[in-house]
C-alpha cells in the first residue's frame, strides 16, 4: 500500500451512505459485536467527530492544485475506512466505532488512520474503547497498535457477549 494515494479526511452527514455501504460490507463477515444500522450511523455522525481514508491515486500530483468537482465525485465513492471518535473531555477521546472495507483488510489501512488522526491529537492523552470480547481481529488490531486491557463489561452487547474496555495513553 502506498500511503500517499490516501487522502484523509473529517466526515460528515454527506458520507453516511458511503459508510454505510462498508458496514453493510463488513456484517456479512458477522463480525462480533458489529451492529449498526443507517440511523445508529446518523445519530453517531451527528455527536462524534469522524475520519476516513479515501483511495485517491492522484492526490499526490494534485496537492497544489484547486480539486475539480469531477475528483470530488471520485473521492467519495471510494471511501475505504473510517473511525469514529467523541470528546469525553479534553485529553479523552472515545471510539465508538471503526471499520475498513473487507477487500482492503489486511493492508495497513485502519493503521494508517489511526495514526494521522492520532498525530492531531495534543498530548497527553487518553484513547477509550471498547470491543467484543470475540472480536478477535479488532482485538489483534487494538493491542498491536498500542491498546491494554483494562476492564470488562458483562453481557454488554445484544448477543450477550462482554466488552473489553481498552486504553491507549499517549504522552
Ligand atoms: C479491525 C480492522 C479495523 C483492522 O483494519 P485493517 O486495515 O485490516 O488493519 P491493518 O491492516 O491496518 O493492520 C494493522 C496491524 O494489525 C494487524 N491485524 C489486523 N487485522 C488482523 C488480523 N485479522 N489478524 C492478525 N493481525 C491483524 C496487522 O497485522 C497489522 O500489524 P502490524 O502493525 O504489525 O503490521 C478491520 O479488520 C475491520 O474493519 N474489522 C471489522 C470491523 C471491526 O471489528 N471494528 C472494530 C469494532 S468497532
Amino acid at each position: 500500500m502506498k500511503t500517499q494515494d490516501f487522502l484523509f479526511q473529517s466526515l460528515s452527514l454527506k458520507d453516511l451512505s458511503e459508510i454505510l455501504r462498508i458496514v453493510l460490507n463488513i456484517q456479512q463477515y458477522q463480525v462480533p459485536g458489529f451492529f449498526w444500522n443507517e440511523s445508529d450511523l446518523r445519530a453517531e455522525l451527528q455527536v462524534a467527530k469522524a475520519f476516513g481514508c479515501f483511495y485517491s491515486p492522484l492526490s499526490s500530483e494534485l496537492k497544489s492544485e484547486a480539486l475539480s468537482s469531477s475528483l470530488e465525485v471520485q473521492q467519495s465513492s471510494s471511501l475505504r475506512s473510517f473511525l469514529f471518535a467523541r470528546v469525553v473531555d479534553e485529553k479523552i477521546w472515545d471510539i465508538t466505532l471503526l471499520g475498513v472495507d473487507p477487500a482492503f483488510w489486511g493492508q495497513g489501512m485502519m493503521k494508517f488512520v489511526l495514526q494521522t488522526w492520532l498525530q492531531s491529537l495534543s498530548t497527553p492523552c487518553e484513547i477509550w474503547l471498547e470491543v467484543h470480547s470475540q472480536n478477535q481481529q479488532a482485538m489483534t488490531f487494538y493491542l498491536k497498535q498500542g491498546f491494554l486491557v483494562t476492564g470488562r463489561r458483562a453481557n454488554y452487547y445484544r448477543d450477550g457477549g462482554d466488552a473489553l474496555l481498552m486504553v491507549l495513553k499517549r504522552t
